[in-house]
């Protein structure tokens, strides 16, 4: 897989008075099917999340609140996305290593993924990730 597949994703935008609102549905503004979602909240100032690929696992990720950058690789090339609006999905494919840093205080990241969590799909290596990306 290469950065290229990775997508920045403008979610619709129903702008109003009362307040702004934006979603996502299974195969439409987002290419897979939703499995699971989490979220990852109260980051201490410098901490680091991710810093994994996922063997055969998709994901979109949205910054609901505050900021925060995604870091991405694909074995050869690097990538880093600041995420700080709630109405952009970053799509990130299987076997693209990510983690995120730089969360701002109260921050919120939601992710969604097409598969139940299991720990087989990680690959929390990155001299190991490198080597199978490449090939
Ligand atoms: P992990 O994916 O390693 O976190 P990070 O975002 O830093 O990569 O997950 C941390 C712990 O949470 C790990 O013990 C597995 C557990 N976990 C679940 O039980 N379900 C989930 O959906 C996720 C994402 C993690």
């Amino acid at each position: 897989m290469s950065l290229e597949q990775v997508k920045l994703i403008e979610l619709p935008k129903i702008l109003d008075e009362r307040g702004n609102l934006s979603f996502f549905e299974n195969n439409r503004q987002i290419p897979f099917t939703i499995a699971r979602t989490y979220w990852i909240y109260d980051v201490p100032g410098g901490e680091i999340r991710g810093g994994h690929a996922y063997k055969d696992m998709q994901e979109v990720i949205i910054a609901l609140s505050g900021s925060f950058d995604v870091v991405l690789h694909d074995g050869g090339e690097e990538e880093k996305f600041t995420l700080n609006r709630s109405y952009y999905g970053l799509y990130v494919p299987k076997m693209i290593w990510r983690s995120m840093e730089n969360f701002s205080t109260n921050s919120l990241a939601f992710i969604a993924t097409d598969a139940q969590y299991d720990e087989r799909q990680y690959i929390r290596d990155f001299e190991g990730f490198k080597q199978l990306a490449i090939g």
